[in-house]
């Protein structure tokens, strides 16, 4: 049995401790904000932040996370920053199917959490990770602006 710290929780999970904290969000917990794309760290679509740092689930095993606190999509409004990160993207209406969003937005909080006012630079440099086969690159980084500049 692993315990952990996941939203805010202790959460028990009767798992290996090499079981990838994708799995368990997923299939275990339920948890299915958190997507799965390519499973080698290559996409993205299943970043979670680990103690606020962007995190790759699909190559995480739950037993390396010890006491650090997990966040997933599903745990992050309620945040001020998180909050104005979602307000931005619908203002500026980026998702399209949606599939890397979550990801999308997870990377976007850990980047303006280091970041407060990035140039496009940093932000193409920090969501370069993140891949969107709708090509929502645009929208993405103009709603990270907005977020900056609302205060994020
Ligand atoms: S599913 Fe984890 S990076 Fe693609
Ligand atoms: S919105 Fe469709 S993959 Fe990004």
């Amino acid at each position: 049995m692993i315990t952990l710290r996941l939203n805010g929780q202790d959460t028990p999970v009767d798992v290996t401790p090499d079981t990838p904290l994708l799995w368990v969000l997923r299939d275990v917990l339920g948890l299915t904000g958190t997507k799965f794309g390519c499973g080698i760290a290559q996409c993205g679509a299943c970043t979670v932040h680990i103690d606020g740092k962007a995190a790759r689930a699909c190559v995480t095993p739950v037993g390396a996370i010890g006491e650090a606190s997990v966040t997933t999509i599903e745990g992050v409004s309620g945040d001020t920053l998180a909050d104005a990160v979602m307000k931005a993207w619908v203002d500026i209406d980026v998702v399209q199917c949606g599939y890397c969003q979550p990801g999308q937005i997870m990377a976007a909080i850990a980047l303006l959490r280091g970041s407060p006012n990035p140039t496009d630079a940093q932000i193409d440099t920090a969501m370069s990770g993140n891949i969107c086969r709708c090509g929502a690159y645009v929208r993405i980084r103009a709603a990270i602006h907005n977020a900056a500049a609302a205060g994020a």
